[in-house]
């Protein structure tokens, strides 16, 4: 009989688990067998002492079987599924999805909801007038079946051992560990079914991973266990040391995502979701190479066959239908507010995490789960790193339904924004790989 006890203290001393230990801690835990404060003791334990790359693993398989293993095999191809680690401005899934779809490859996606500083896809959908995000089984697989693309909620019946850890580990101080992030990111995408996995794995001020090393480990840890599993896994570096789009907040965010599938929309928005689509296409066999497949996907993008994608999404799963060319039946704020420059010079650096508190201030985000948000709510950011500033120029512009609220996010972006008087670099964007082979840095 294992007893918890002598487990935590067994991580305390830095020793490893054998993996009947963690699939006992965690089917314990799972069925309320193990208290929340023994668990919050492990996590510290194994939050100071790490885990070596079979521990995670076995504590992934272990998750990822703490309920519903979905099956997707009565969908015809190779099934990809993305995942980004969560950023700001991150509205890549909105615009990825319709891409790859129009390119033939299905994706059956699940994803979640926004929490703290990051936005969440089920968030950004629900602006959208009628759609529905919670399908069941069958609607879920006849929507993929039928039009390539259909995402849902991922309901609690996947991997809620990830759940139930992920909500004490945000109270615990225990977030910022690589194999506690690789084993909750892989859990879920393993138990949702896809044959293949993409990961987006954020750097920078706005991302749980600060620099390129730690960003490495992570990537490599989640490419390690998704081969082990059998489910190919692939890691795309990209800088989240701004916000990725210009549009923070779910409606908003929404009429940028069209605003890339009808081939405007700023630049970097525009590469990343190339990128992360064209490596889409290759895992899939879809296409050659990744310089191929990204001129696939800019025809789909130029013959509108992406936004037409988009289009039939939205009507699948209950969407208004006008939307794409009635931009304006998204839910909008009743007030704008101008966040002007205090200063003159070149913008230096950007708290983006900060940029995201600013947002949720405003309503767009939340603070706890469950809380209800504001779908208009946000910010539409007016400057880049190294942009050159004049003092009263608009850094930004506040989309909110409260001028209190307003003004305190107005602050806190006011804060989050440093100028400089010499010019400053742009932030490389995308940083590279990680696959079987390790890391390749990305040569632009
Ligand atoms: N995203 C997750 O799903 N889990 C983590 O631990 C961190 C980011
Ligand atoms: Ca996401």
């Amino acid at each position: 009989m294992m007893r918890m006890v002598n487990l935590i203290r067994k991580k305390r001393e830095g020793l490893s688990h054998t993996p009947a230990e963690l699939e006992y801690i965690i089917s314990a835990y799972t069925k309320d067998e193990i208290p929340d404060y023994q668990m919050a003791a492990w996590l510290m334990a194994t939050f100071l002492q790490g885990m070596n790359r079979e521990e995670t693993a076995a504590l992934t398989i272990a998750m990822a079987r703490s309920g519903e293993m979905v099956d997707l095999s009565s969908i015809a191809g190779i099934k990809i599924d993305k995942h980004s680690t969560g950023g700001v401005a991150d509205t890549t899934t909105l615009i990825v999805a319709p891409l790859v779809a129009a390119a033939g490859v299905p994706v059956a996606k699940m994803s979640g909801r926004g929490l703290g500083f990051t936005g969440g896809t089920i968030d950004k959908l629900e602006s959208i007038p009628g759609f529905r995000t919670q399908l069941d089984k069958n609607e879920f697989l006849d929507a993929v079946k039928k039009h390539s693309l259909a995402i849902t909620g991922q309901g609690p019946a996947i991997a809620p051992a990830d759940g139930k850890i992920y909500a004490l580990r945000d109270v615990t101080s225990t977030v910022e560990s690589i194999p506690l992030i690789a084993s909750s990111i892989m859990s879920k995408k393993i138990a949702a079914g896809a044959d293949k996995i993409l990961l987006d794995v954020k750097v920078g001020s706005g991302a749980f991973m600060k620099n390129l090393p730690v960003a490495i480990e992570l990537a490599r840890t989640m490419v390690d266990i998704g081969i082990l599993v059998g489910r190919e896994t692939k890691a795309v570096l990209t800088s989240m040391e701004e916000p990725l789009g210009l549009a923070v907040g779910n409606s908003l965010e929404v009429k940028e995502a069209i605003d890339v599938l009808t081939g405007h929309g700023p630049e970097e928005l525009r590469r990343v979701s190339l990128l992360l689509g064209a490596h889409m296409l290759v895992l899939a066999g879809e296409a050659p190479n990744i310089i191929v497949a990204n001129k696939l996907l800019l025809e789909l993008i130029e013959n509108q066959k992406a936004l037409d994608k988009f289009q039939e999404f939205i009507v699948s799963q209950g969407g208004n239908p006008k939307l794409i060319t009635k931009k304006e039946l998204l839910p909008e704020a009743a007030f704008k507010i101008d966040v002007k420059s205090e200063q003159e010079g070149y913008i230096q650096h950007i708290d983006t995490a900060q940029i995201g508190y600013s947002a949720m201030v405003l309503g767009a985000g939340r603070e706890y789960k469950g809380q209800r948000i504001d779908l208009a709510a946000g910010i539409i950011m007016r400057c880049r790193i190294g942009d050159f500033i004049r003092a009263g120029q608009p850094l930004a512009v506040i989309h909110t339904n409260d001028l209190v609220k307003g003004q305190e996010s107005r602050q806190r972006i006011l804060k989050a924004i440093t100028c400089s008087s010499i010019h400053c670099e742009k932030p490389k964007l995308i940083l590279g790989t990680v696959d079987n082979d390790g890391f390749k840095e990305y040569v632009s």
